[in-house]
């Protein structure tokens, strides 16, 4: 069996003002097929083999989101699991797979899937995945890798292996979360190296033993949280008491960096994490001049702009390269290049707050 686990813990900073704690990103119907990215995250991998409904971990503040989300697709999560705060993706994942070996008894493969991606191919998706079945079941933790086209600094990096036995598949000789430019550019012109996507593939167990020798406290903490959590509904909420108490830590600097055990599969599969406005912009369909506007939007003269417009008509003339967002209650404008720098400002007005 192979159970997707959907990660949709994550605020979305860099897509504010339309992103907000109350209604992050993943939740957003940001591009033109009307389901959100979260939805999306489920439907692309329908059809592999031995699927079991996804298990959803998400903030305890965004249940009914999540919850309302799947109801929609007519899908019944095998649980969804609430999180009282964020503490980033290694907790995440490890209440995931206490989940299902302590409480469902299984041997399933675990399928980890961040609910913020955009994917263009679905079928070499899917084909890539299920290259990495093979390896996963042997103890290998996998990993998917993306041919890096820049030296985006947001990214982990993943130095490519001797070959496994599986098709397809390298043991990773080295991974890096988020280097500084200089390093990115010499791992881009090395040309050994791949962006890692964020999703994972292995055994619930193989997982676990190798958290219990990089990252104990972790295992202890949320196996607490687990066994403190309370049912309710499709929902399981988490002891607050241990889960607060447990480190802050992404499965990339916490286990990924530091295991021996990590496989990597090549995925060419038209793949972007839409994490900021000027990502956004690059997957959506544009006019001859290179403007994506959704909304009551003019242009005239004007060059590589995104902009969008809720409430008010937004007329953009002889700009280039400018991000326009405009909601009920603010406007943000953003050269695209300094699309990054957006949480930012997020950061200001929590400060304000
Ligand atoms: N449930 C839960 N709880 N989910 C979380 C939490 C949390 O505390 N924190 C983050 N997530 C979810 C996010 O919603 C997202 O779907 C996924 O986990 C990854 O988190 P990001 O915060 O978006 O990570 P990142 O983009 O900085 O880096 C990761 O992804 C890159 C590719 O997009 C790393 O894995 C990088 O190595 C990778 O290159
Ligand atoms: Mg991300």
């Amino acid at each position: 069996d192979c159970i997707p686990v959907i990660l949709s813990g994550g605020v979305g900073s860099r897509l504010w003002p339309l992103s907000r704690q109350a209604h992050p990103k993943q939740f957003i119907r940001l591009t033109p097929e009307g389901k959100s990215l979260l939805q999306q995250t489920w439907q692309r991998v329908q059809g592999l083999p031995q699927l079991q409904p996804p298990l959803v971990v998400a903030n305890e503040a965004h249940r009914f989101l999540v919850a309302e989300q799947f109801q929609e697709l007519g899908v019944t999560p095998t649980r969804i699991l609430l999180e009282p705060v964020g503490r980033n993706t290694a907790p995440a994942i490890t209440v995931a797979a206490l989940y299902v070996t302590e409480v469902l008894a299984s041997d399933a493969l675990l399928l980890v899937l961040p609910a913020d991606h955009f994917i263009q191919d679905v079928a070499h998706f899917q084909w890539g995945l299920q290259r990495g079945f093979s390896a996963a079941a042997k103890d290998w933790l996998v990993t998917f890798g993306i041919a890096p086209t820049s030296p985006h600094t947001g990214y982990g990096y993943i130095r490519r292996g001797e070959s496994l036995s599986d098709p397809d598949t390298y043991r990773v000789a080295e991974f890096v979360e988020k280097p500084d430019l200089a390093t990115a550019e010499a791992y881009l012109a090395a040309g050994n190296y791949l962006w890692n996507s964020g999703m994972f593939l292995f055994r619930a167990q193989s997982f676990l033993a190798e958290l219990a020798q990089q990252q104990p406290q972790i295992l202890d903490y949320c196996r607490l949280a687990l066994r403190q959590g309370r049912e309710d509904l499709d929902f399981i909420r988490l002891g607050k008491e241990a889960f607060d108490q447990c480190p802050n830590l992404s499965v990339d600097y916490g286990l990924m960096e530091k295991t021996q055990k990590a496989a990597v599969v090549p995925l060419d599969c038209g793949w972007s994490d839409v994490g900021s406005w000027s990502s956004l912009w690059e997957i959506l369909p544009k006019d001859e001049w290179g403007n994506s506007c959704r909304g009551d939007v003019l242009v005239y003269n004007s060059k590589d702009c995104f902009a969008q417009s809720q409430h008010r008509l937004v007329a953009l003339v002889g700009v280039d390269n400018l991000m326009v967002v405009e909601t009920a209650d603010a406007i943000l404008i953003a050269h695209r290049e300094a699309a990054q720098q957006v949480k930012q400002v997020v950061e200001q007005l929590q400060a304000r707050n």
